[in-house]
């Protein structure tokens, strides 16, 4: 089997980590899978990007398309272009993209264009909000994909809806849960942490970056004031994505207990999030981290591809209603937030189910 994998932002690095190495594990034992590891480039920071290779141990890119940054045409056009000239050079038997970013879209067109098979891991979630860029990139790629790797029997059963055939809609877990059970021993302290003396469960954890919250600066600014109302004087770490980043600059006047830093690498954001008392966040990917690792996790938007995080899990959606957001602080800090079921399958073997499959179907 030739098979070319693709990888852009943040959260596509951790969902491919687990699936690189079930491949190199296979061809240790029978040499059978070809493969190309494509980088878009549309996060390309060392903090965004190139940490999250070293720290999990993810092959060098075979290429790096260097996708321009801009708006979402500009950027999905530059990527259509370059990843159809990589596919005209080498072409596979089939094109593996994951998750909901504008690369996964992108390259899932060019690919099929050319009459390339296409998987999608994380196929099938919805939010129902075709506002969200991410919703657009899911419901597009999965109308063209030709096997469907997905996370929950909820995600399956929106495909099947789809009248997209059993036998294409393969049930797996989450390739993301597979890197934190990997990593979560291997958690690293950050450096600025040690500048605190607070303990493990003593200080909460935000981030924000989904355009709805952050490129406001004026409804940013009230989410930070409710958040510095509600902790009881408590310190939050606040990993300031670059999109957020533009919209905070130039603005000083901050609250002592909210500690802005870099965006974390994946080790350090782990150590974080697993000693936090809770989370704040507007990801989807973190929803489904915190509800692996029991910690209760507020999230600041109206809807979610992942109901399973609210149904069995420790996620709350909070909206825009920052008086819902003040009292779930206070519930949790009573300590008496809802304790975690885990999904069926969120087990850490994911990848090497995905790689079984894909060597039964294409080799
Ligand atoms: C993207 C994904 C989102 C994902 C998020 C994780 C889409 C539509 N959105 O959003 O689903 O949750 O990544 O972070 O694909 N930038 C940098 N350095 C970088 C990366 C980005 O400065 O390494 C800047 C870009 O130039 C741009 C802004 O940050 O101005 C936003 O980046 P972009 O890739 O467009 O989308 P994200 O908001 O990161």
């Amino acid at each position: 089997m030739k098979i070319t994998i693709v990888a852009g932002a943040r959260p596509n690095f951790v969902k491919i980590a687990p699936i690189m190495d079930a491949i190199r594990e296979r061809n240790i034992k029978l040499n059978c899978i070809s493969y190309r590891l494509i980088h878009t480039g549309q996060h390309f920071d060392y903090l965004m990007s190139h940490s999250f290779f070293s720290q999990l141990n993810i092959p060098q890119p075979d290429a790096n398309l260097d996708c321009m940054s801009g708006t979402h045409a500009i950027q999905t056009a530059d990527i259509m272009v370059k990843f159809e000239n990589e596919l005209l050079v080498n072409r596979p038997d089939v094109v593996l993209v994951v998750g909901d970013v504008t690369s996964t879209m992108a390259c899932a067109i060019s690919a099929k264009k050319l009459n390339i098979d296409v998987v999608h891991v994380e196929a099938g979630i919805r939010s129902g909000d075709m506002n969200m860029p991410e919703e657009i990139n899911r419901v597009i790629t999965d109308s063209i994909c030709n096997h469907f790797f997905t996370t929950t029997i909820l995600a399956s059963n929106n495909l099947k809806m789809l009248n997209i055939p059993n036998d294409r809609i393969h049930m797996v877990g989450n390739t993301m849960i597979d890197s934190l059970y990997k990593q979560l021993n291997s958690a690293i302290c950050p450096s600025f942490f040690k500048d605190f003396s607070i303990k493990e469960k003593d200080y909460f954890l935000l981030t924000l970056h989904r355009p709805s919250n952050v490129d406001n600066k004026d409804y940013l600014l009230s989410i930070l004031e409710t958040i510095h109302q509600s902790v009881d004087n408590k310190i939050v770490f606040f990993p300031v994505h670059p999109r957020t980043r533009k919209i905070l600059q130039g603005f000083n006047n901050f609250y002592s207990n909210i500690i802005l830093v870099e965006p974390q690498p994946y080790l350090e954001f782990l150590f974080l999030l697993k000693n936090c008392k809770a989370i704040i966040t507007d990801s989807g990917g973190i929803s489904e981290e915190s509800t692996v690792l029991n910690i209760p996790c507020l999230t600041l938007r109206n809807s979610t591809e992942r109901p399973e995080t609210i149904e069995l899990g420790t996620n709350e959606l909070i909206g825009d209603d920052f008086k819902k957001l003040h009292h779930c602080l206070h519930v949790i800090n009573e300590n008496k937030w809802k304790t975690t079921n885990i999904p069926s399958l969120w087990d850490g073997h994911t990848a090497k189910r995905i790689v079984e499959i894909l060597c039964n179907v294409y080799n």
